[in-house]
């Protein structure tokens, strides 16, 4: 490669750490990605060889586009397959295989048709009560406690509650079921970075791979108000096969648990550090709704999202090559200036309907109702019982998961009263 060449193809060290996990682009990502939206938005990083794509058309246009392919795990399952893993690692890769988070149509068109079932409005209104229930307990369980980590404490268990209620899985069998869900979600989030996590997550998905095999069988001889029995059933002779079934319980229990935490923390530190915006909710408890989709947008659970290329085509006046991988910068899109007037102020009256914090195109998050919901009924009865909580450190303290698809915070602590 001639120098110009390399100029030209890799621009920004000046301007940004190529360490997408540097301390600033895990601490401040909307710091990071701006100064690479601004200077170089169809960026080639050659450190994780990969694009890197932060303008919010470019986003949308990318994740519409049939250039590029969701089925990601093939090309990594390969390159794991040649360092003789263990048979577990092989059926972990089987199994995700299987997630139609993976998959392009037709499969995934299919895929996602029996799976919507599980996840209309009327399925995800029946659930009201039951989660109502489960976000009073966890507020009984904190008030009086002065100061907690309201991620440890409230927004982590809830929504792996939640969505084992909804799969069916029987009280006691819970916190099993939370312990396969990190493994799981260390695996996927951590997947580019984290090689070695593999072993011992293969084990964690193993087990709950049994698990639901034996959850399925009983809902099958007798079905009951869950997701599995709603999942079992047949449409126009076609149905969920047993792998496509146990895949979708762990797509559905991994794509429920961390990223509703995270849109929980994220969305309480964005009201704690803007206390006018706060003040504005607690008087008008009826804007939830808007509130949280300004949450997505101004700091949400999604920090990028990853396609390959399939297609050899042009993006901003870079090619972009079959087989290259694409990192879609989710929270970049959601602070582009051509997208959202000031976009880096919170502002809950914004009602941001466009937003990236789900995706868009055929893979948009099936489960938004369900998070939405949540979110909402969390948020609002946070700000309900604890109307002057504040936070215990400074916003610019507090530390984040280094992770390249997701941002959330480890830790939130907070004072109650
Ligand atoms: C605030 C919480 C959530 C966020 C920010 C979020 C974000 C996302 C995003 C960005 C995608 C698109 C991925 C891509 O294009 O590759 C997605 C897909 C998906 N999400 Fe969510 N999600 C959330 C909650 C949930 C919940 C609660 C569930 C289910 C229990 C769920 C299930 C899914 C599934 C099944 C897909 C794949 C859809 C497809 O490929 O057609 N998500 N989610």
């Amino acid at each position: 490669m001639t120098h110009s060449q390399e100029t030209h193809m890799n621009p920004t060290p000046q301007v940004i750490d190529d360490n997408l996990l540097c301390e600033e682009a895990v601490r401040d990502p909307h710091a990071y990605f701006s100064r690479l939206r601004d200077h170089d938005p169809v960026y080639w990083n050659a450190r994780h060889k990969a694009w890197v794509l932060t303008r919010y058309d470019d986003v949308a246009r990318a994740l519409r586009s049939q250039s590029l392919t969701a089925e990601r795990i093939s090309p990594f399952a390969s390159a794991v397959a040649r360092s003789a893993p263990s048979p577990g690692v092989v059926t972990t890769f089987e199994i995700l295989q299987e997630w139609l988070v993976f998959r392009d149509p037709p499969e995934h068109t299919r895929l996602r048709r029996l799976v919507a079932r599980a996840f209309t409005p009327s399925v995800v209104r029946a659930r009201i009560p039951e989660i109502t229930q489960t976000i009073d307990d966890l507020v009984e369980e904190i008030r009086g406690a002065g100061s907690v980590d309201l991620i440890r404490e409230f927004a982590y268990p809830l929504p792996a509650v939640v969505i084992a209620q909804m799969l069916g899985v029987p009280p006691d069998d819970r916190d099993l079921f939370k312990e396969w869900s990190d493994k799981i979600t260390a695996l996927v989030f951590g997947a580019y970075e984290q090689a070695d996590r593999f072993e011992s997550a293969s084990k964690g998905m193993i087990e709950l791979r049994d698990y639901l095999l034996a959850l399925i069988d009983r809902y099958e001889r007798h079905p009951e108000d869950n997701l599995i029995s709603v999942l079992l059933e047949h449409e126009d002779d076609d149905a969920l096969s047993r792998d496509e079934l146990v895949a979708t319980c762990t797509l559905l229990l991994f794509g429920g648990h961390e990223t509703t935490t995270n849109l929980i923390g994220n969305g309480m530190l964005a009201l704690l550090d803007n206390p006018d915006q706060r003040a504005r909710l607690l008087a008008d408890p009826t804007t939830i709704g808007p509130a949280v989709e300004e949450m997505l947008r101004y700091d949400g659970p999604a920090r990028a999202t990853v396609r390959l290329v399939k297609d050899a085509h042009e993006i901003g006046g870079r090619q972009l090559e079959p087989g290259q991988r694409v990192f879609l910068a989710n929270l970049a899109a959601n602070r582009d200036p051509e997208a959202y007037a000031d976009p880096d102020s919170f502002d809950i009256g914004r009602n941001p309907t466009n937003h990236m914090g789900f995706g868009v195109g055929i893979h948009y998050c099936l489960g938004a109702p369900l998070a939405r919901l949540e979110g909402q009924l969390a948020i609002s009865a946070l700000l309900a019982a604890f109307p002057r909580m504040t936070l215990d450190l400074p916003a610019a303290e507090l530390d984040w998961h280094g992770t390249m698809l997701s941002r959330g915070l480890q830790h939130l602590p907070v004072s109650l009263d």
